[in-house]
């Protein structure tokens, strides 16, 4: 952090003591206002609920410029890495900070893929869930779990266990989506196979049965590893500040992460690929394209909460670079699959056309986001809709993972403990049960 000549100076109209606040510069981006000894010197917090105006860590992971629609992974934009590079590479980049060259590819490869199978108890946590259970709840499960098989890599203080934690993290989270998927199927879990890359041995986890091997097709294998490439991490979104929050209290990565799964969960969040698919579906099934017009009507009364799920974003105020990118593979994969005239994404497309005309839409710069198109692809690829939002998790752990890793690395980080505006009661005096 680069201190800035500028200060800010916060004065007050009731005559209290004025203070100068530090203003520090990023490498790109909005300068901050140091805010942290305000309490101490005016006895007065900042309210900013939601966060809306608030900087909680310095980070150089990855950067966000909402209203370019600009998005970088330790500065590559995700354009150039989705088109040039695979997931493990991305995970690299994301964990160490840089691009792999081929012999640290090979190995950090070879590391993960050695670390795919999970505890053949982790079975029995299953076996508890019904079938039907949301794999989100299977999944927040199956995570927090992993913290009861690996206490030698649990003292997240410890770097050496940052590391391994990582690596586990992110070979084992492919090996449990399939094996959520699997158990609500009814069929047997697939072991991975080291012989197969990381995106196509969890296809193969997912869709292959003991009866008959699973031919990986290359088109499908690229867009799923596309998808996980565009989900990875995205600064300090709803969840990755769920996990600093919860791994600040000290706690062990896997547990961080479980709480990081439970967040993402919520349709406001990487629920929305879920939702947006259902809302697809819904308008699909009540008159399709004829009826856009009467929904987005809907949308827009102020007294409805049906929302556009898959537009808007909370920094995004352009086109969210993800979304042109999985518009994109929506293409590819229909094609590949002889889908090209699939009716939901000729819905979706007409639906994305009308809004991005309709004013309701211009004026609050709502565009589509990551989810609106992603649910299509996946769905196109033979993936059910409730494990869309696992899929997210399973690509978003890395991005987790890594700023946790920078959060728990920063010899300056304290346990998150914001305060609030009290507008409760007083103190007031317990009456007997018969006075009350
Ligand atoms: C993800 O943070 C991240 O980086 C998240 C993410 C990641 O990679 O981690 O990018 C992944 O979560 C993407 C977002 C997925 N969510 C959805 O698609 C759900 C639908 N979107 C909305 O719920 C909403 O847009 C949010 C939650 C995404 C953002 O909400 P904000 O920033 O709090 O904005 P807001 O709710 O204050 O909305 C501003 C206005 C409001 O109208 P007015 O009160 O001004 O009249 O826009 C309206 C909202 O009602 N609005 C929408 C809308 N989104 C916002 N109206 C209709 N449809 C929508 N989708």
């Amino acid at each position: 952090m680069t201190p800035s000549d500028v200060k800010a100076t916060l004065s007050f109209s009731d005559g209290s003591a004025s203070m100068d606040l530090p203003i520090y510069k990023g490498t790109v981006g909005p300068d901050v206002i140091d805010i942290r000894k305000l309490y101490a010197q005016t006895g007065k917090f900042t309210y900013d609920p939601g966060f809306l105006s608030t900087a909680s860590c310095n980070s150089n992971i990855t950067y966000i410029d909402g209203d370019k629609g600009e998005l970088l992974y330790r500065g590559y934009p995700i354009e150039q890495l989705a088109t040039n590079c695979d997931f493990l590479e991305t995970c690299h980049l994301l964990l160490y900070g840089e691009l792999p060259d081929l012999a640290k590819k090979t190995a950090f490869v070879k590391l993960v893929t050695n670390h795919t199978m999970v505890n053949e108890q982790m079975q029995f946590f299953l076996r508890g869930f019904r079938r039907d259970a949301h794999p989100m709840a299977v999944m927040t499960g199956l995570v927090g779990g992993l913290s009861a098989f690996y206490h030698d890599s649990t003292d997240i203080n410890n770097p050496q266990h940052r590391e391994i934690a990582a690596i586990r993290l992110i070979a084992k989270m492919p090996t449990l989506v399939a094996m959520s998927y699997k158990y609500s199927i009814g069929q047997p879990f697939i072991y991975p196979r080291n012989d197969l890359g990381y995106t196509a041995n969890f296809m193969h986890m997912m869709f292959a049965t003991p009866c008959e091997t699973y031919e990986t097709n290359d088109v499908l294998v690229r867009a799923m590893d596309r998808i996980f490439i565009l989900h990875a991490d995205h600064e300090q979104n709803a969840s990755t500040s769920t996990v600093r929050l919860c791994g600040s209290s000290g706690t062990n990565p896997f547990a961080a992460i479980a709480a990081g799964v439970a967040c993402l969960w919520g349709p406001a969040h990487g629920g929305a690929n879920e939702a947006a698919l259902n809302m697809l579906e819904d308008i699909q099934r009540n008159g399709g394209i004829e009826k856009i017009g009467e929904f987005i009507k809907n949308v827009k009364d102020k007294n409805s909460t049906v929302k556009l799920m898959g537009f808007g974003h909370r920094v995004y105020k352009n086109y969210d670079p993800r979304a042109k990118l999985m518009r994109e593979t929506c293409y590819e994969v229909l094609n590949a699959l002889g889908l090209q005239d699939d009716p939901l994404f000729k819905l979706a497309m007409a639906l994305e056309k009308i809004a991005l005309e309709d004013e309701y839409f211009v004026s609050r710069k709502l565009y589509p986001n990551v989810d609106f198109y992603s649910g299509i692809v996946q769905r196109a690829i033979g993936i059910p809709v409730s494990l869309f939002t696992a899929i997210f998790a399973l690509a978003r752990t890395v991005g987790w993972i890594a700023q946790l890793n920078e959060m728990i690395g920063d010899p300056e980080y304290k346990i998150g403990r914001p305060r609030q505006l009290f507008v409760g009661s007083t103190s007031r005096d317990v009456l007997p049960i018969g006075q009350r």
